[in-house]
């Protein structure tokens, strides 16, 4: 028998913020701004995607100060999210069976908190890539960092933003599968709430520490 969707919304659990959901969304346009742009830099079999942005000069002029944006707002990111991206024993027991996972049947796995494993290793991963990306993006920088730096330490660091950027576009694309496979976790990040049954099957130690905060103060933070 379908349920009513009053009945559901009336039971949505707050999971995010405006202010956080804001912060996602700049980060998500920039970084796929950001890929676009580097990937027309990148190769000449995608030099025509720099069309996108007024031609090649004005891309290579604008590339470096999306990811000055892309670093700030994931640091906004960074500091909501850090603690709740704790690895704990959990995790790990998670991580040891992903087969039950990709079944469904996380029945047979310890209660999660507020992410799962997969989710805590996007967010480290992510940290990670984005600090060597912003550091090596840095050094060939010449516009206004030319002088910090020899040809030889700009050729390793070309190469090394190359390698990164291909880690961080990754990490994207399994981002976005993970939450449209994982069906009514979009709605997280645009209307701010999950289902009752969604938090109680994924996320069941959360939704318990969310139930027991007072009325009117659960999702408030981060
Ligand atoms: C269009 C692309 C994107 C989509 C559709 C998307 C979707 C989502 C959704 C639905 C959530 C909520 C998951 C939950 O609460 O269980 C989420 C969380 C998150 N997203 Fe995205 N996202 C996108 C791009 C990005 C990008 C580019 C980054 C970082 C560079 C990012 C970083 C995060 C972080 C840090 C979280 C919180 C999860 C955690 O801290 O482990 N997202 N995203």
């Amino acid at each position: 028998m379908a349920i009513d969707p009053q009945v559901v919304e009336k039971h949505a659990v707050s999971r995010y913020t405006t202010g956080a959901r804001i912060n996602h969304w700049i980060t998500a346009i920039t970084l796929v701004l950001l890929a676009t742009s580097g990937l027309a830099l990148f190769h000449p079999v995608l030099f025509w995607l720099t069309g996108l942005f007024g031609g090649g000069a004005a891309t290579r002029a604008i590339h470096p100060w999306l990811g000055v944006i892309l670093f700030f707002s994931f640091a906004g990111l960074f500091f909501r999210f850090v603690s709740l991206n704790a690895w704990n024993k959990d995790d790990t027991e998670w991580m040891k069976n992903l087969g039950a996972v990709a079944k469904g049947e996380e029945d047979k796995l310890p209660e999660l908190g507020k992410y799962n494993a997969g989710q805590k290793l996007v967010f480290w991963g992510m940290s990670l890539l984005i600090l060597g990306l912003i550091s090596s993006g840095v050094v060939i920088w010449d516009k206004y960092f030319d002088h910090l730096s020899g040809v030889d330490q700009k050729r390793v660091a070309q190469l090394a933003h190359s390698w990164l950027a291909v880690g961080a576009i990754t990490i994207w694309i399994v981002h976005v599968y993970a939450a449209i496979w994982v069906r009514g976790t979009i709605r997280a990040m645009t209307r701010g709430s999950v289902t009752a049954g969604w938090a109680f099957r994924h996320h069941r130690k959360w939704l318990r520490e969310e139930a027991r905060k007072p009325v009117g103060t659960t999702g408030k933070a981060p």
